[in-house]
């Protein structure tokens, strides 16, 4: 058995990758061969990331998006697929969170973690799909959180937008799956980012308890997963939903 990942001469959207994961997962798909369309908010965050990975590269190519916004998102997928002709891999990354106890949560910080977190990987499936179904061929990968699966005191929003990229992923999965086209979800547990870097030293010990494996994930974990279900080696792979948490959730 050869495990060796091709993803060459496909182009990827990576949402949210100017930083942390998305940008982790981005430098990933291109060290393997892919094409890269990065999307993010900040234009010049995302000229830094793209010189981190490859500045002089043809293949990268940057569209600053806010992908809670539909006719946004539709615009830049119609320029990312005049740029490259075809759109292969979707990886939904961009997320937030604005957490407090439902006592304290204000309306605009449901709104918009909802609106970021679920509405935007809607916005930018409704703008592959039509693609995707015609080429008989797509992956498309969604990152979401064990807190949506498991909950968490003062995360109601965040946990629901990502329990419901879960439902999302699973009906897309059926709807999709006769034309070729996989969709997965990925469920981090903690991993080492700027998210994750305000949590204090005392905080982080605390959580280490719930980790088998008794520390933080990197971004290289996840990003193994998602080059993974983006190779051709994951082709029977649709639906799932799969923890990278360090065996927090079992
Ligand atoms: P981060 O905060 O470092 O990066 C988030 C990225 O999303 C940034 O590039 C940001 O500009 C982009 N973004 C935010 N709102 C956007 C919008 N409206 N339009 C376009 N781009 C937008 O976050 P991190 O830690 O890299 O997380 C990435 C994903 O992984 C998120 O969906 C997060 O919920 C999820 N996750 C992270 C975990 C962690 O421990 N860091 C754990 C579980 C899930």
């Amino acid at each position: 058995m050869n495990l060796k990942l091709n993803i060459t001469n496909k182009t990827a959207v990576v949402t949210g990758a100017s930083r942390g994961i998305g940008k982790a997962i981005s430098k990933g798909l291109f060290n393997k061969g892919s094409k890269l369309a990065l999307i993010s908010r900040n234009k010049e965050d995302l000229i830094k990331a793209k010189t981190e990975i490859r500045n002089d590269s043809e293949d990268i190519r940057i569209y600053p998006c806010d992908i809670s916004n539909f006719e946004d998102v539709q615009n830049t997928f119609k320029k990312i697929l005049a740029d490259f002709e075809s759109i292969d891999i979707l990886v939904n990354n961009a997320g937030l969170n604005r957490d407090n106890l439902v006592l304290r949560l204000k309306e605009q910080d449901w709104d918009m973690v909802m609106d970021v977190n679920l509405k935007g990987c809607f916005n930018t499936v409704k703008a592959v799909t039509k693609l995707m179904v015609r080429n008989k061929s797509g992956k498309i990968i969604n990152i979401s959180s064990v807190i949506g699966q498991i909950g968490n005191a003062g995360q109601v929003n965040y946990s629901a937008s990502k329990a419901g990229i879960l439902g999302l992923t699973k009906s897309l999965a059926k709807e999709l799956g006769s034309r070729n086209i996989t969709v997965n979800a990925i469920a981090p547990g903690y991993i080492e980012t700027d998210m994750t870097d305000n949590l204090s030293k005392d905080v982080k010990n605390k959580l280490y308890q719930y980790i088998p494996l008794n520390r933080f994930g990197t971004t290289d974990d996840i990003t193994n997963l998602v080059l993974f279900l983006s190779s051709e080696k994951a082709s029977y792979i649709t639906g799932q939903v799969m923890n990278v948490d360090g065996g927090m959730v079992m």
